[in-house]
């Protein structure tokens, strides 16, 4: 059976992996992007994403959703993506332009247009889906799936010390959504850690002679070494193992259900998911948590995304 899905994204190298092991799935259609402001701002994250979808033949419309956080300041990740979000290789713009409906009205159409039939993947911060779901609190009843690559469920972040870049971003609209979808599945940035890319792996695999392949060598190359420093011999690509989850959850090896909430408080822990683990509040768990992953499923995922045989 295909799998549809609408990806919320704000590419982003990692982003951009996601959509193209998605793109390389053969029963999996990306029916829509929507594109929020993130990694970067909201004309890069469009562009990225319609660049993208020229170079993969990706034919799916792209909706320009968020240019800003629900009440939040903007702090990007431009520092790892590059100024553009797509490591600033100067490439040339794709041809054709963005739909000029909003994200979040297409979410609500699209939701009535296929009731029941698809599965909503949220890639960056949960502006757009938090608008979608303000609008119209119903849209739940109508996606039966809801992944969120988001939050570090033992407090250990990537930005803050136990705040995750998505959740951090827009922390009212990662509460919205938190509280009112009743349930996900959540890939967190501590298992994005526990399931790192080797970097001599990734080399050999991005300098595959394929168009798609030259394409992501180019522009994760310098977060790539960015990391390198930073973070040893692994490359850590959250939305990608995300979306490996999405494609592949016979692959997860380990999940717990449990309540997640998001802090909007705190001098450190604004953004912060916090997760009742001993489940000590009674209260009904709203997230699958992917706790471990088959590495090597991961990986052939990553290796068909750019072109490779599994
Ligand atoms: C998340 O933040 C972004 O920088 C990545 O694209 C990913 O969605 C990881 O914390
Ligand atoms: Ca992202």
């Amino acid at each position: 059976m295909t799998r549809h899905l609408l990806i919320d994204t704000d590419p982003g190298v990692d982003d951009a992996l996601a959509i193209l092991i998605a793109h390389a799935h053969p029963d999996t259609r990306i029916a829509a992007l929507t594109v929020t402001a993130g990694n970067v701002g909201l004309d890069h994250t469009l562009r990225n994403a319609l660049k993208l979808c020229e170079v993969a033949g990706i034919d799916a419309p792209v909706f320009p959703g968020a240019a800003l956080p629900l009440v939040a300041t903007p702090e990007d990740a431009a520092f790892v993506h590059g100024k553009d979000g797509f490591g600033d290789t100067g490439y040339t713009p794709a041809a054709r332009n963005a739909e000029t409906e909003h994200a979040a009205l297409a979410m609500l159409r699209l939701s009535h247009q296929h009731p029941g039939e698809l599965t909503f993947v949220m890639l960056g911060p949960l502006t757009n889906l938090a608008l979608a779901l303000s609008l119209d609190p119903t849209l739940p009843q109508r996606v039966p799936r809801l992944v969120i690559m988001g939050g570090a469920v033992t407090g250990r972040g990537n930005t803050h010390i136990p705040v995750e870049f998505n959740t951090g971003f827009d922390p009212e609209a990662a509460r919205i959504v938190f509280e009112r979808w009743p349930q996900f599945e959540l890939v967190d940035w501590e298992a994005t850690m526990r399931h790192g890319l080797p970097h001599a792996q990734c080399n050999q695999w991005f300098a595959t002679d394929h168009p798609i392949a030259r394409f992501y060598d180019a522009i994760s190359c310098n977060t790539r070494n960015w990391s390198i420093d930073r973070r040893g011999d692994e490359w850590h690509s959250a939305d990608a193992l995300a979306m490996a989850y999405v494609v592949a959850p016979e692959a997860a090896l380990e999940t717990a259900e449990r309540h997640v909430s998001v802090e909007l408080g705190g001098q450190y822990t604004r953004g912060m998911t916090v997760v009742d683990w001993d489940q000590r509040t009674g209260a009904a768990a709203n997230a699958r948590i992917l706790l471990r992953y088959d590495r090597s499923h991961f990986e052939s995922w990553v290796r068909r995304a750019v072109g490779m045989a599994a």
